[in-house]
């Protein structure tokens, strides 16, 4: 079988993101299981909100294209979502839309059928973006990403990363690292 390949990305575009900061963590976890890995950074490929109008006219955004190519070179996809007024963030949920429209010579959500993914947050919040992880697992269960059932929600994540990015509660990384190894485990026995 092919090395597994695990892709991470946040839901934030924000150059100092707590979630950037958070799925680099986890994919330390999944790089650790023998995985290879990929961090992408959202705002390095921006997408125009998505309008149909716009995807008759001009077909799928370039940006879309070459993130819907990561999505389908990788096995699963660790996905760390900011809480936006208690659910997923405007661009997370834009870059899924574009990458779910359907194009030639592809099976429909053909980028997102047998993957599986992990999702965590993180929130400078008392509940650390947990209820956006609700909306996620539900919008990515419902274009068939298998979801694993562990996930983390870290509170006050303004006082737990220090100034190189590392997460300096030890419990907490160790528990964001294992997610990320039992992705690629997951995604691992998936591919066998
Ligand atoms: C937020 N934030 C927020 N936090 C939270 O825990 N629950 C929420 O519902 C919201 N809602 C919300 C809406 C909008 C429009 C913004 C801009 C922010 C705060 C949010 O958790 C905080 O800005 C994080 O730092 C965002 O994640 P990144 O960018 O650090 O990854």
């Amino acid at each position: 079988m092919p090395t597994t390949k695990i892709l991470a990305f946040a839901g934030s575009l924000r150059k100092e993101s707590y979630n950037k900061k958070l799925a680099k963590a986890a994919l330390a976890g999944a790089k650790a299981a023998g995985a290879d890995v990929t961090f992408l950074d959202l705002a390095d490929i921006p997408m125009p909100l998505f309008d149909e109008d716009l995807e008759a006219r001009d077909g799928l955004h370039p940006n879309a294209r070459k993130f819907k190519d990561l999505l389908l070179a990788h096995h699963g996809f660790i996905i760390a979502s900011p809480e936006y007024n208690s659910s997923v963030s405007g661009a997370l949920k834009n870059a899924i839309d574009w990458a779910s429209r359907p194009v030639p010579g592809e099976k429909p959500l053909e980028c997102f059928g047998g993957k599986v993914a992990a999702i965590i947050a993180a929130s400078p919040g008392a509940l650390g973006g947990l209820r956006g992880l609700v909306t996620l697992r539900m919008i990515l269960s419902n274009i068939q990403v298998l979801v694993l059932p562990d996930q983390h929600a870290v509170v006050h994540a303004d006082k737990v990363f220090d100034a190189q990015g590392r997460m300096t509660d030890d419990k907490q990384r160790e528990r964001v690292e294992a997610i990320g190894r039992k992705l690629a485990d997951t995604a691992r026995c998936l591919g066998s």
